[in-house]
């Protein structure tokens, strides 16, 4: 790999008096996306808070662009290019789609100053967010709210976006509509930094994988190669992915 856009080295992780993350190594590379894979408490959700500075760095290097954002502000590393869509969404349901999004833009205050081309892309990725534009967000369907999650991770151009499990409570014909808004947003220049449960879901689209276990990688490698490798597969999907088989 080139140098990578991030890099994770020996990263620690304490939560008052637990230690989570035991020594994370996570390369991700530009204009990729990296799937991170693991099973329930693995360490994945806090692996993105730790990047996105709202839980510290105990131990270990965190660079992005060749600089260091461990322990930093979350607001800095925000904008540094760097956006994060929660595993809980983060969206105010009180108000409507559009306030939504402008919230999550870092340059725009007001709707008719959004990209209108930019906005228009993000329309054709997830049309019922044109739908129920003026409408609280809270009458959204689960699908909706995770479609509305990602575009304010995409409101405005960003260098890298950290998803937390886009596919999680989505009905199958929901998650191919996702599968299509990442391979769409794949094109444009954004580097991803994926985590799935679903096997299914990841290996659609992922060029690198990592899976974690116990607060560490326990593998990482092109999705290709797990892909074509059965026994390797076996061994991760027993490790990780049992619920999903
Ligand atoms: N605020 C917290 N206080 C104490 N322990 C926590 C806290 N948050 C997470 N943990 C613990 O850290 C471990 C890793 O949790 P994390 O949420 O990172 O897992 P995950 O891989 O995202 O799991 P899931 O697939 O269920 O979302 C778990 O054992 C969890 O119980
Ligand atoms: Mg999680």
């Amino acid at each position: 790999m080139s140098e990578p856009m991030l890099d994770l080295q020996g990263v620690h992780t304490r939560i008052g008096a637990y230690h989570i993350l035991h020594g994370v190594d996570l390369q991700v590379a530009k204009g990729e996306m990296t799937v991170l894979l693991g099973r329930n408490g693995a360490g994945k959700t806090t692996t993105l808070r730790t990047i996105m500075g709202l839980w510290p760095t105990a131990e270990g290097t965190i660079t992005f662009q060749g600089e260091s954002i461990a322990s930093r502000p979350t607001p800095e590393i925000s904008r540094r290019g760097i956006a994060y869509v929660p595993e809980n969404m983060g969206i105010f349901s009180d108000l409507t789609v559009c306030e939504n999004m402008l919230l999550a833009a870092c340059d725009t205050k007001r709707a008719e100053d959004l990209d209108a081309k930019r906005l228009e892309w993000i329309f054709g990725l997830f049309p019922a967010l044109r739908k129920f534009w003026q409408y609280p967000a809270g009458l959204l369907s689960g699908g909706q709210k995770q479609m509305l999650a990602v575009a304010r991770g995409i409101v405005e151009p960003r260098k890298l976006l950290l998803v937390d499990e886009p596919s999680k409570g989505l009905a199958p014909a929901i998650i191919q509509n996702m599968i299509t808004a990442f391979r769409e947003l794949k094109q444009t220049e954004t580097t991803i930094l994926l985590v799935e449960q679903n096997f299914n879901f990841a290996r659609q689209l992922g060029d690198q994988v990592a899976v974690m276990d116990g607060g560490r990688i326990v593998h990482s490698g092109t999705m290709a190669s797990l892909v074509a490798d059965e026994a390797l597969q076996q061994h991760l999907l027993g490790l990780s992915l049992t619920a999903h088989q």
